[in-house]
């Protein structure tokens, strides 16, 4: 376990060493951001975006939350997708799930989880909507795996759901949105390939933003 002081040792070690691979590093990084990516996951300890990604500081915007939902009444997530897409200009806004996610298991449990209730909530939300094929996974491990990837998807059309993300996609052609899931046994992370046009015009059937 690393101690409180060593991670200022380390701090003073990890600027050193981005110096020494490029010496305008710091001048870079003062800068404007200008990352092409949001990024929304789990806050698992195990599952650090920039890491897996091999993304360097700048690179992408990052929201992480338990069990990486979208929920439109939480101005956290609503701010920080209405940044990035509006005045960052984020080409892809990713929703990364991770297999073995905590709040998802909890989500499958018939538990009281106190003030964990209504956050997942949404995820158990996920699960009625997609009841009959979770239901006809009879390895339970299996349709935990499955839920992960399904609260993939329907967060990320939470995310298409937007205004923000409609508007400037209709005015852009940007963002797109994408859904993967982070296997901790692998490393890899693994691309859903979720059709956005088809949800998105799926979603526009209804929840249609533009003026
Ligand atoms: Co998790």
């Amino acid at each position: 376990m690393v101690s409180y002081e060593q991670i200022f040792e380390n701090n003073r070690k990890w600027v050193a060493s981005k110096q020494e691979a490029d010496a305008d590093f710091l001048q870079k990084l003062s800068k404007d951001q200008t990352p092409e990516y949001l990024y929304i996951g789990c806050s698992d300890s195990r599952v650090p975006a920039n890491d897996i990604m091999g993304l360097e500081p700048g690179e992408v915007f990052v929201h992480r939350n338990v069990a990486n939902l979208v929920c439109s009444i939480d101005i956290n997530v609503m701010s920080v997708i209405n940044y990035a897409v509006r005045y960052l200009g984020v080409k892809h806004i990713i929703v990364c799930g991770h297999y073995n996610c905590g709040g998802v298991k909890a989500a499958m449990l018939p538990r009281d989880m106190g003030i964990l209730n209504p956050w997942l909530r949404n995820i158990r939300d996920v699960y009625r909507l997609h009841k009959e094929e979770l239901n006809a996974i009879r390895d339970e491990g299996e349709r935990y795996n499955r839920l992960v990837e399904l609260n993939v998807q329907e967060q990320c059309v939470n995310v298409v759901k937007l205004a923000s993300v409609q508007q400037e996609y209709n005015k852009k052609g940007y963002p797109t949105v994408h859904g993967w899931v982070f296997d901790l046994k692998t490393g890899l992370l693994k691309d859903l390939k979720l059709d956005f046009r088809k949800i998105l015009a799926d979603i526009q059937e209804i929840y249609r933003l533009i003026d």
